[in-house]
């Protein structure tokens, strides 16, 4: 039986076989939408043979790379992730990736003008704003702008963000629950528009002050989950190497190095913002000290990189854009033991429904559950 993942993507510019990136058990997620199907047919409909400079912003798992390949596109991404199921699904329709010029959400742009600006809208109307931002000053008056998003996500904020830092915007009707933007870039707008982020935000008394790029974890507040696991960290103060796995902002790393000095610090996030605010964030509060940063889809592909640690601390993530479930959090464990010495421990916060401890248990064949309150537990598994 053929499932939805083996199903061709047909787009107007050709047909191709795409996987979403990590591999999900769920068959009937494919790696494409609507959206991006309805951009694709509007941009052949507009019958323009060259697109010139197109720069494609946010393309989850590379259907919009691939189909667009031969203009030779841009792809702009805050996800280490979405940039590698780009690479693989280049690959696997045998494309080559040196076609495609990849540019990470935390780079400083240069002013070189954008002919064709494709986007897929983001959930996260704080990183569609910096996003805009920045793209700003390489958008002119003639740059065609097309953005796509299922139409239940097409908000009016969706829309003044536009109006507010690129120009004067309009949206199509719903086709197959999606929906697609246009927008005329006024450069008389963005040359007053001043960066919002990265933000500032106190954590709790005596603890760091957080550098929150625009695309981490609980941006505008210090979330209630992660409070609960500084307060059950288990800090020991002899020396250790650390992984703050799923770093975000890196306050929890940076909480600890703080408070036990002889702790070697490492962060580990898929997001480029989340390792650029978690880099911000120690420099604040953790100043002298030496950490390592890495930016990546899975921990244990990096091996001798970063070493074997002795403690690896992850509050993993529940929501992945749109979608929501547990994948992502038990790659992340299996990951974690792989890359932890023999001894070592893994030390997981979660909200009590999702019940991680029993998952924590049946991979490392021990858990014990340090704390628990309402809402969070924390789990501790070592690895035999
Ligand atoms: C719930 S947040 C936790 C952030 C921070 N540690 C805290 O407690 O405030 C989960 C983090 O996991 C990251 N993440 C998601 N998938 C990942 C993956 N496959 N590998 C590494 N990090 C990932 C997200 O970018 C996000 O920063």
């Amino acid at each position: 039986m053929s499932t939805k993942s083996e199903t061709p993507f047909k787009s107007p510019f050709g047909s191709y076989q795409l996987d979403r990136y990590p591999k999900t058990t769920d068959k009937s997620l494919r790696a494409w939408s609507a959206a991006d199907l309805y951009l694709l047919d509007y941009l052949d409909q507009t019958g323009i043979k060259d697109f010139g400079a197109l720069w494609i912003v946010n393309d989850t798992f590379g259907a919009l790379g691939v189909a667009l390949n031969r203009f030779k596109p841009w792809s702009y991404s805050d996800s280490f992730i979405s940039h590698e199921a780009l690479k693989r699904n280049f690959s696997k329709n045998t494309l080559e990736t040196s076609k495609v010029k990849f540019v990470k959400s935390t780079k400083k742009l240069d002013e070189k003008k954008i002919d064709t600006l494709v986007m897929k809208i983001p959930k996260n109307l704080s990183l569609l704003e910096d996003q805009l931002q920045r793209l700003g000053p390489k958008l002119e008056d003639s740059t065609l702008i097309v953005a796509a998003c299922m139409a239940k996500h097409m908000h009016k904020s969706t829309i003044a963000l536009f109006e507010k830092y690129v120009g004067p915007t309009e949206t199509s009707l719903a086709k197959k629950k999606a929906r697609l933007l246009f927008c005329d870039a006024d450069p008389a707008i963005y040359e007053k528009s001043i960066r919002t982020w990265p933000k500032e935000i106190p954590s709790f008394e005596g603890g760091p002050i957080m550098v929150n790029h625009a695309n981490v974890f609980s941006r505008e507040k210090f979330d209630i989950g992660t409070r609960f696991f500084i307060d059950n960290l288990g800090v020991q103060t002899d020396s250790e190497s650390v992984l703050d796995l799923g770093c975000g902002n890196g306050v929890l790393g940076t909480y600890y190095a703080m408070q036990n000095p002889k702790a070697k610090v490492s962060f580990f996030d898929e997001s480029y913002m989340a390792i650029q605010s978690a880099r911000e964030t120690f420099q604040k509060n953790a100043r002298g000290k030496h950490a390592s940063f890495l930016v990546g889809s899975r921990l244990s592909k990096l091996g001798s990189e970063l070493g074997e640690f002795d403690k690896i601390l992850c509050n993993p993530p529940f929501h992945n854009q749109f979608e929501v479930g547990t994948d992502t959090a038990e790659s992340m464990f299996r990951d974690a033991r792989k890359s932890l010495r023999k001894g070592g421990q893994l030390r997981v916060v979660g909200n009590n429904h999702l019940a991680y401890h029993l998952r924590l248990r049946k991979l490392f064949g021990n858990v014990e559950r340090v704390a628990k309150n309402k809402k969070f537990s924390v789990s501790v598994s070592m690895k035999a």
